[in-house]
């Protein structure tokens, strides 16, 4: 009977590491003038700085190759690495240029193929990863080129073909029958890219992804996405949206067609640990999970206080036969203690033990947003988590409407209402759902 059963769902949980936005920033050194650690601080004084770096800079190479032996020693054989770019450090066009960006693509690939050999990696780009940043062309480069040479272990040889044209390919996932992932270049929708302002569908990649989908419906598939840039708006700055308007509704569109194969998305941009919910007939069927930054970099986005964080990674668990994502435990290292004690990667939390879910499905990812919006208790703690644990001022009202409004309305004109309204009350269903957790001292749940 239940034992039966116990053992075979065993059977199929697996996991797989999602990294994000390493920012290695190679100028990083300590010395007498707080004001010159690092290029990245853009003269910001870097007081106290140590070894694994600072909360001004990016990531100094002590602190990247910390992060990837905690990874090793975590967890040393996880089925796959999701990797979502961003791995040059935040300074001017002027100090990098096209040699620098792919010496460092260059340095960050060689330890994680040195520490795991045998691992299949999903790796997609970054706004960092090009020169001049956040202008990755539609069009085949010298960039898309030689990381598609170096990421071509990674890769079958149709995506490497597909990725230097585009920066983006799909293939099955670890060559399973029925099981596939897209690997996107969302860079080609930032605001900030000029290269593909006046583009419809730049390097085809929406019509592309609208087929591959299509094809999955039919064939039955079970799909992961993975990228950079999300769409929808960033939880720390009221309004502040990443994608074209034009493209941020078809990237919408494109997930509520296709949402039963697709089982997980997976990006990072943002430092921060969130994410955003898609719905169709008001029912939750999506979920991008944003992982936070193994960057510290405190944000210079006017409007947003003290935006720097603790280094991140995560571990996904997911079922292999259903992709559905069971759980994630994200894994932190207080900067500070580092540099004053010792190098520790801590679990932060689990995310079922934390909110009381029992998975990480898009039905459990509403219920944690609708139980934020309803006790501060419960915002408060995703709000610590937000920042991995480096800000832990109280998340007040307004607060409350950026992190709410962000997570539930990818729609940029439902977002405007959502934070105009500030109407961020759980829906019936919601409320229902409180009383029951405020009656219940204490709610246990099967832990795996
Ligand atoms: C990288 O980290 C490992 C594990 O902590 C350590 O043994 C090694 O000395 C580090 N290497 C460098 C270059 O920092
Ligand atoms: C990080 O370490 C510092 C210094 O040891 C400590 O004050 C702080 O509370 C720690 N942060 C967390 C989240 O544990
Ligand atoms: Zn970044
Ligand atoms: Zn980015």
């Amino acid at each position: 009977g239940g034992n039966c059963c116990k053992i075979l769902y065993l059977a199929s949980l697996r996991s797989f590491w999602h990294i994000s936005d390493l920012h290695w920033d190679y100028t990083y050194k300590l010395g007498d003038d707080p004001s010159l650690v690092c290029s990245s601080s853009g003269r910001r004084p870097a007081e106290g700085a140590g070894k694994f770096g600072h909360y001004v800079c990016d990531s100094p190479w002590e602190l990247i190759n910390s992060s990837i032996y905690a990874m090793k020693n975590i967890l040393e054989h996880p089925d796959f690495i999701v990797w979502t770019g961003d791995d040059t450090p935040h300074v001017p066009n002027e100090d990098l240029g096209e040699e620098k960006v792919l010496f460092i693509i260059e340095g960050l690939t060689q330890i994680i193929k040195q520490l795991f050999p045998k691992t299949k990696v999903y790796s997609a780009l970054g706004n960092h990863d090009y020169h001049p940043k956040s202008q990755l062309p539609a069009e085949q480069n010298n960039i898309y080129n030689k990381v598609g040479d170096l990421w071509k272990d990674w890769m079958e040889p149709s995506s490497q073909d597909n990725f230097q044209k585009g920066g983006y390919y799909t293939e099955r996932l670890l060559n399973r029958p029925g099981f596939r992932v897209l690997v996107l270049n969302t860079n080609l929708y930032y605001d900030q890219n000029s290269v593909t302002e006046n583009m419809q569908d730049p390097a085809n990649q929406l019509q592309w992804m609208d087929d591959v989908l299509s094809k999955a419906v039919l064939n039955n598939e079970k799909v992961y996405i993975i990228g950079h840039i999300p769409p929808g708006v960033f939880e720390k700055k009221r309004n502040k949206a990443w994608f074209r308007p034009h493209f941020n509704k078809r990237y919408l569109e494109l997930i509520q067609k296709h949402h039963c194969v697709i089982m997980g998305q997976f990006f990072g941009h943002h430092h921060t640990d969130s994410f955003r919910m898609f719905y169709s007939d008001e029912n939750p069927v999506s979920t991008i999970f944003l992982t936070p930054g193994v960057t510290p970099w405190k944000t210079t986005l006017p409007g947003v206080d003290d935006g720097a964080n603790n280094p991140g990674i995560r571990i996904f668990e997911y079922d292999s036969e259903t992709l559905l994502v069971k759980d994630m435990i994200t894994f932190y290292f207080n900067l500070t203690h580092a540099n004053n004690a010792r190098a520790r990667w801590e679990k932060e939390y689990r995310l079922t033990e934390a909110f009381h879910v029992p998975d990480a499905s898009p039905a459990s990812m509403h219920r944690i947003m609708e139980n934020m919006a309803g006790d501060s208790c419960i915002l408060q703690k995703y709000y610590e988590f937000n920042s991995v644990s480096y800000d832990r001022k109280p998340c007040n009202a307004g607060c409350r409407i950026n992190h709410i409004c962000a997570i539930r309305e990818v729609d940029f004109e439902m977002y405007k209402h959502c934070v105009e309204t500030g109407d961020t009350s759980p829906t019936v269903e919601g409320a229902i759902w409180l009383l029951v957790l405020s009656a219940v001292s204490e709610i246990v749940i099967p832990s795996l």
